[in-house]
């Protein structure tokens, strides 16, 4: 919807992701009594659930874009599933409940749990094809890094345009073998690799945050987690660019029966086509970008990042939740918090 044509109110005009932040945080709350153990698929149920549910009472007309899969394997926010009142602006949603189902499941820093909201219609489907390349770094990045270059030759451009030395930067990389020769170039240029057990949204967030330690964000992950990115990186003013990375040609030919690109870089406006997006992650274990749910006493605190495109603000919410009103888990929540 055009907000020249009077139809403001079809337009997430208000900072949706100052409510949305109830339903990370409750997530990230809702995930805590499985952290450490082991069992990645309980609490990522718990996690939807819990965002679900809140979700549900929050003023906006939402469509699930990039949500837990297929309606058949998910039974609770699946790709086309409609959240939201129904009442306010028609807007893509982006989720992700827990980022790091392994890293919870194992006890590990840096599960988050996020989603990303933009205008109806502007968020691009991938859904067809699992892994995207993605290259991440803040504002200096913009007109000098390109995923059509070398690692070498982005990694001292970035070096030149932040005024370092290609020994100060540092780059973020899944570790996984996929990326063992990526990895051993990086090196080679004379950067030095953070490798993520998991999370690359985290990872390019950091890459792109003003007075992170990490200076880029590369390597092959999730095609949503690409796009839920990019939600974030217009409010941060960074680079992102993607390029699909199917393993099989069945996949790449869904892909083209969807009408999605291979061989090609998307930008941050082909990933998402608005520029009024909206991103918030509530930290479930500690980590570098928000730390983990704590138990204080009679609360619960949480910590979120709030993001807002359109007025580029950057918001850290902690809040203090009467931890009594979350106790209807009984002991597990109880001894884990
Ligand atoms: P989930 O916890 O949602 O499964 O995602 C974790 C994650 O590390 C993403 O951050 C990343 O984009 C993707 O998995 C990478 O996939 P893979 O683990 O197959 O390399």
């Amino acid at each position: 919807m055009d907000t020249h044509t009077g139809t403001l109110f079809q337009h997430p005009d208000r900072n949706l992701a100052m409510e949305l932040v109830r339903a990370t945080e409750a997530a990230a709350i809702r995930a805590v009594p499985f952290i450490g153990r082991g069992d990645k698929n309980a609490a990522d149920k718990a996690a939807v659930d819990a965002m679900r549910k809140f979700l549900g009472t929050v003023d906006f007309d939402g469509v699930v874009v990039i949500g837990e899969g297929e309606k058949d394997h998910a039974p609770m926010l699946y790709n086309g599933e409609i959240v939201g009142t129904g009442r306010g602006p028609a807007c893509d949603i982006a989720v992700d409940p827990i980022d790091g189902t392994s890293l919870t499941a194992a006890g590990r820093p840096n599960a988050l749990s996020m989603l990303a909201v933009a205008d109806r219609g502007s968020m691009l489907d991938a859904s067809t094809v699992f892994y995207m390349e993605k290259i991440v770094t803040g504002p200096e990045g913009i007109g000098v890094v390109d995923l059509r270059q070398s690692v070498g030759e982005n990694i001292r451009a970035l070096a030149k345009a932040k005024g370092k030395d290609v020994g100060e930067i540092r780059v973020a990389v899944l570790d996984r073998p996929r990326h063992a020769q990526l990895i051993e170039e990086i090196r080679e240029a004379g950067a030095g690799t953070r490798l993520l057990l998991d999370g690359d949204v985290a990872g390019g967030i950091n890459a792109a945050r003003y007075e992170s330690r990490i200076d880029m964000c590369i390597g092959i992950g999730g095609s949503p987690e690409g796009v839920a990115t990019a939600c974030a990186i217009k409010a941060l003013g960074g680079l992102i660019q993607g390029r699909l990375a199917p393993k099989t040609a069945e996949e790449r030919e869904r892909g083209a029966a969807a009408g999605l690109k291979f061989d090609y870089v998307y930008g941050a406006d082909e990933l998402v086509r608005s520029d009024n997006t909206f991103f918030v992650a509530t930290g479930v274990t500690d980590g570098e970008l928000v730390e983990g749910v704590r138990r204080k006493g009679p609360i619960i605190r949480t910590e979120s990042i709030v993001l807002r495109s359109h007025s580029g603000t950057v918001r850290r919410v902690v809040a203090d939740h009467l931890a009594e009103k979350w106790l209807d888990e009984g002991p597990a929540l109880r001894a884990t918090l």
